[in-house]
Order: structure tokens, then C-alpha cells, then sequence
């Protein structure tokens, strides 16, 4: 075999290598996002005052905008549906954001609610949970 040839065999492999691992980490990097959605979703939930609760929602806007951001492993379609929600869930918890600037912590808790449906439905429509 020439030269030339083993290298670009040895190239090819170590591309592949790094296909592979880029995919790997992805795929861990959305369960650490949604881990840590679930826990700012909770304390949100279980907040007694929108200053208690303000944290929360900008920890869970971070968390849901860094998974907007990084690669569903799936058709054209369900990339595309992953994003849709996540910045779906993103513009409610911007709602969230104006009912606590208007002291309304029952409006940011009805607002959270439909965050939790808006979880279900595309956790449905992706098959996952
Ligand atoms: C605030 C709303 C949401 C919460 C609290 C939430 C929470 C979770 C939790 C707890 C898991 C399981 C993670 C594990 O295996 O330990 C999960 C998985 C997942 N969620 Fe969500 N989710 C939310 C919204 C969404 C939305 C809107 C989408 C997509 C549009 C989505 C896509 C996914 C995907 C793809 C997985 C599987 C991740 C994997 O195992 O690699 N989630 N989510």
C-alpha cells in the first residue's frame, strides 16, 4: 500500500472517530440540559414568591436555549420539531418573565403549567419519556 494511501485511510478513520464522539456528546449534553430544566422547573413550581421564583426561570430560559441549540439525532422532521418546542417553551417562559415584573406570581404559575403541557406534548410527538 502506498504512502499516500495509508494516510488517508488513517484520516478517514480518526474523521469517523470524531463524527462519532461529536454525536456521543450531544446526545448526553440534551439529557444534561433537560436534568437540569426538570429541577429549575420544579423549584419554580414550588416557589411561594416571584423573587423566589425569578432564578429559577432565568436558570430554566438558559438551560432550554442551550438545548434549542444543539443537534437532535433524527430526520430533517424531528430536528425540526425538537427546536420548535424548545423555543416554544423558551417564549413562555418569557411570559413568565412579564407576570413576574407584574408582582402575579398566580399568573407565572398558570404560565408554568402550560410549559408543563407543552413538555408533554413534545416529549410525545419525539418519543421520548
Ligand atoms: C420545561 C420543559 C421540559 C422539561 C422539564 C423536560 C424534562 C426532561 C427530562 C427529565 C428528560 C429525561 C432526561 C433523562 O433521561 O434523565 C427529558 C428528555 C428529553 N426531552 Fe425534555 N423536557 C422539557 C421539554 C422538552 C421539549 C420542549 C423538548 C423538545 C422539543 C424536549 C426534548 C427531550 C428529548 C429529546 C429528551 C431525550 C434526551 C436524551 O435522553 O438524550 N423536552 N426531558
Amino acid at each position: 500500500m502506498t504512502t499516500f494511501k495509508m494516510r488517508l485511510i488513517s484520516g478517514l478513520m480518526l474523521a469517523s472517530i470524531g463524527v462519532m464522539a461529536g454525536s456521543i456528546a450531544t446526545a448526553g449534553e440534551i439529557k444534561q440540559d433537560m436534568k437540569e430544566m426538570k429541577k429549575n422547573l420544579r423549584g419554580a413550581i414550588k416557589s411561594d414568591s416571584v423573587e423566589e421564583l425569578a432564578p429559577y426561570i432565568e436558570s430554566l430560559k438558559y438551560a432550554t436555549w442551550h438545548a434549542s441549540n444543539l443537534n437532535f439525532d433524527g430526520s430533517a422532521q424531528e430536528k425540526n420539531t425538537y427546536r420548535e418546542g424548545l423555543i416554544k417553551v423558551h417564549k413562555q417562559l418569557e411570559e413568565v418573565d412579564q407576570a413576574i415584573k407584574n408582582g402575579d406570581l398566580d399568573g407565572a404559575k398558570r404560565v408554568l403549567s402550560q410549559v408543563r403541557d407543552t413538555q408533554e406534548t413534545y416529549h410525545d410527538k419525539l418519543n421520548v419519556e
